[in-house]
């Protein structure tokens, strides 16, 4: 095992909880000299930076590998909830809504996907780039294709990634190219979940697109495997776009609703997470808070396919688990910071702006609760994975402009959140080793 020491210097700020509609600041830890202490990967300690570095004696410290970031901000590793890593290659496609962008875009991206030397390829990229983002741990939707997840993994499993990945499930309404069956689904996600479910640190997560490309059968399969299988979780699309809900609707008629088909197929519960959740009522938001299912709040993707506004608030006072996503390719953007900033203008709208405390602990522990990966990573409670971002608050004229016109954390929290960008984050670290550096 690596017991490799790491000591980091820095300005260090974590969530403990969920600070809540009034933002409560007692929610987090702040260290302005802060001090990480990293062992085995895991945190042993968090704290004032001469308290920490006290705890080592001199002949450890002279084996600690020390980083010192002192000006920067150390936040843990941004967690994104919902993305498709083999659409960076239709990043920003025009003018269609989710039906006729995922026939005219998505599905050709993907089916050339069966080619493995793409999936390798693509799949390198996008870790690289999400590590860039400052993101350390991300849910992940593959292609039809089982390659395409062992490209994936293989690819986090170079970094020793907390990831989460899982080959798509879709027997109909889909080209022939990308259409598997209930039969195949079963076989080939049961292979890859002996191969990677567990493997260091990844899990995987079984993915039936959403509700209109799976028959019945398929979604029984998936829900006999999440009901089988000990922590397994679970990622799909929920209620995005009111073209698909009607389609729902005529796909599934004996169901009270779109959550309900789920439902009905053994697939929501703890570990389980949806897309988009835009257009929910009262009695769902309940139902999946109760249920403990999480939703994925996707801003820049709900505004660039005009799919509608997520009420975070709602969400939040339902009691809902919710956590942050770029949904790349639909969503602009691998950048956490930016998604963020996009949330504020979404929240403005259903008149509960989110406050900047809420925002960051959505992008780290919320991120890690909704994916019910909390008990390893969110923030710097003793003995989790040591997974953090360094991000510099002057990267760009403008921000630290504004930076020097701001007297408390929470106004620096929301300029980074609304002025920063992945030209921000100066290193990304995965249990206490570097694996991203500016430069
Ligand atoms: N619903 C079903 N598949 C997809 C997808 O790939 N992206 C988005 N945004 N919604 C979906
Ligand atoms: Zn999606």
């Amino acid at each position: 095992m690596n017991r490799q020491l790491h000591l980091v210097r820095g300005t260090v700020l974590h969530f403990l909880r969920d600070p809540g509609p009034t933002d409560d600041a007692s929610a987090c830890e702040f260290f302005e000299d802060g001090g990480l202490l990293i062992e085995a990967g895991h945190v042993s300690a968090v704290g004032d930076w001469d308290r920490v570095a006290a705890l080592l004696e001199p002949e450890a410290r002279a084996h600690a590998q020390l980083h010192d970031y002192r000006g920067h901000l150390i936040l843990p590793g941004l967690v994104d909830t919902h993305i498709h890593y083999p659409q960076v290659g239709v990043l920003g496609s025009f003018g269609r809504q989710l039906i006729d962008w995922l026939t005219e875009y998505t599905f050709p991206a993907e089916t050339a996907f069966s080619d493995p030397a793409v999936a390798h390829q693509c799949a390198e990229f996008v870790v690289r780039r999400m590590l860039a983002h400052g993101t350390t741990t991300a849910s992940v939707f593959a292609t039809v294709h089982p390659h395409s997840v062992d490209a994936f993994f293989e690819a986090a499993s170079h970094f020793d990634l907390r990831m989460l990945c899982g080959k798509v499930m879709m027997d109909r309404n889909c080209p022939d190219s990308l259409r598997d069956t209930a039969v195949s689904a079963e076989h080939d996600s049961r292979a890859l979940i002996e191969r990677w479910h567990g493997h260091g640190r990844l899990r995987y997560t079984l993915t039936p697109r959403f509700a209109p490309t799976s028959t019945p059968q398929q979604l029984d399969v998936a829900g006999a495997l999440y009901a089988a299988w000990p922590d397994l979780h679970v990622q799909s699309h929920l209620a995005e776009n009111k073209r698909e809900i009607e389609w729902v609707r005529e796909l599934f008629p004996d169901r009270r609703s779109y959550l309900d088909v789920y439902a009905h197929h053994g697939l929501i519960g703890p570990r389980t997470i949806y897309g988009h959740c835009v257009h929910l009522d009262e009695a769902e938001r309940k139902w999946m808070a109760d249920t403990q299912t999480a939703a994925a709040f996707c801003p820049t993707s709900n505004l660039f396919l005009g799919s509608g506004m997520f009420d975070y608030g709602a969400a939040r006072e339902a009691g809902m688990a919710v956590g942050l996503a770029t949904d790349v390719g639909g969503g602009t953007s691998f950048s956490l910071i930016r998604t963020l900033g996009e949330a504020y203008k979404v929240s403005q709208f259903c008149a509960q702006p989110l406050a900047p405390l809420s925002a960051w602990y959505l992008a780290t522990l919320g991120g890690a609760r909704a994916l019910g990966l909390d008990r390893f990573i969110g923030n710097f409670v003793a003995g989790k994975e040591a997974d953090f971002v360094v991000l510099d608050l002057h990267a760009t004229e403008e921000l630290a402009w504004r930076i020097s016109h701001a007297s408390t954390l929470a106004e620096r929290l929301f300029a980074l959140q609304t002025l920063g960008d992945e030209r921000c984050v100066v290193a990304t670290h995965a249990m206490g080793r570097p694996v991203f550096r500016r430069d």
